[in-house]
């Protein structure tokens, strides 16, 4: 398991530019390789600039669009067109705006039924997307992820049932704020991934990423703190103001 890579920006403008140079990077690559670009998207305010980024230039004419196939890693219980959901903060910032064929764009199913019903439904959409066997984990190219200052990250609050999942890739849990049900991809699917772009900025993330990143083990009460690739690459880009409180190098904080 390698060890995570953490860079420090001076500020969200300049950590979003680059997460959108990883995304640019990234699905080029995958492009490159004859393969599909599979994505999970984050909620929280974070990665809105990194959306509005890759929708604009000099990024979005470069991203080969027709590979990307578009995830989210945990939605809200509301239904697509409001203000609270994923889907329609990433939708109206980003995916509106790109030559992304629909048919690319796999929002987790909320307006009907109920969490639980919808979990099963995005884990069979997995499984088909990804050709899964019984028992294998979806390996998405890259998810991205923002920090909980409580130490949650996607929809994985602490203490909650939803981190001791170990056979499903997407489940319903509740929690966070807006404190509404939820659904969530799953502490194996975050350790499947190839990539990992953890998006954190602000002060008040000081506290919790110093005890994510560099403080004693504290899993139960950090889920953030067991997401460790099992292969893959996990990459935190956080802004100076939340890196304030961490003991990374010089050369971390010389991106700044
Ligand atoms: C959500 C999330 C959540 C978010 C963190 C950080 O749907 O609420 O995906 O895990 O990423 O709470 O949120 P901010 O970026 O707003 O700080």
């Amino acid at each position: 398991m390698a060890q995570p890579v953490i860079r420090v920006f001076a500020d969200l403008e300049s950590l979003s530019r680059e997460a959108a140079e990883q995304f640019v990077r990234l699905a080029q690559q995958q492009a490159q390789a004859g393969c599909r670009f599979s994505i999970a998207l984050a909620g929280g305010s974070t990665p809105r600039r990194l959306y509005e980024l890759l929708a604009g230039e000099p990024y979005r004419s470069r991203v080969p669009w027709a590979s990307v196939h578009a995830f989210w890693g945990d939605e809200r219980w509301v239904p697509p067109d409001h203000p609270d959901s994923n889907f329609r903060q990433a939708f109206s910032l980003l995916l509106t705006h790109v030559p992304l064929p629909a048919g690319n764009i796999y929002r987790v199913p909320t307006g009907s039924g109920d969490a639980t019903l919808a979990a099963a439904t995005y884990e069979r959409t997995l499984r088909t997307f990804f050709k899964l066997q019984d028992g294998a984990w979806p390996a998405f190219d890259l998810v991205v992820l923002g920090l909980g200052e409580d130490g949650h990250v996607a929809s994985l609050f602490p203490q909650s049932a939803a981190l001791q999942e170990a056979h499903h890739a997407v489940t319903a849990t509740t929690g966070g704020n807006p404190n509404v049900p939820r659904v969530t991809l799953t502490l194996p699917v975050l350790n499947h991934a190839k990539h990992l772009v953890w998006l954190v900025a602000g002060a008040q993330k000081a506290s919790v990423a110093r005890d994510v990143l560099e403080g004693a083990d504290r899993a139960e009460e950090l889920p953030a703190q067991r997401v460790r690739p099992t292969h893959g690459e996990a990459m935190w880009l956080l802004d100076r103001a939340a890196a304030g409180l961490l003991h990374v190098d010089e050369a971390a904080k010389g991106n700044a």
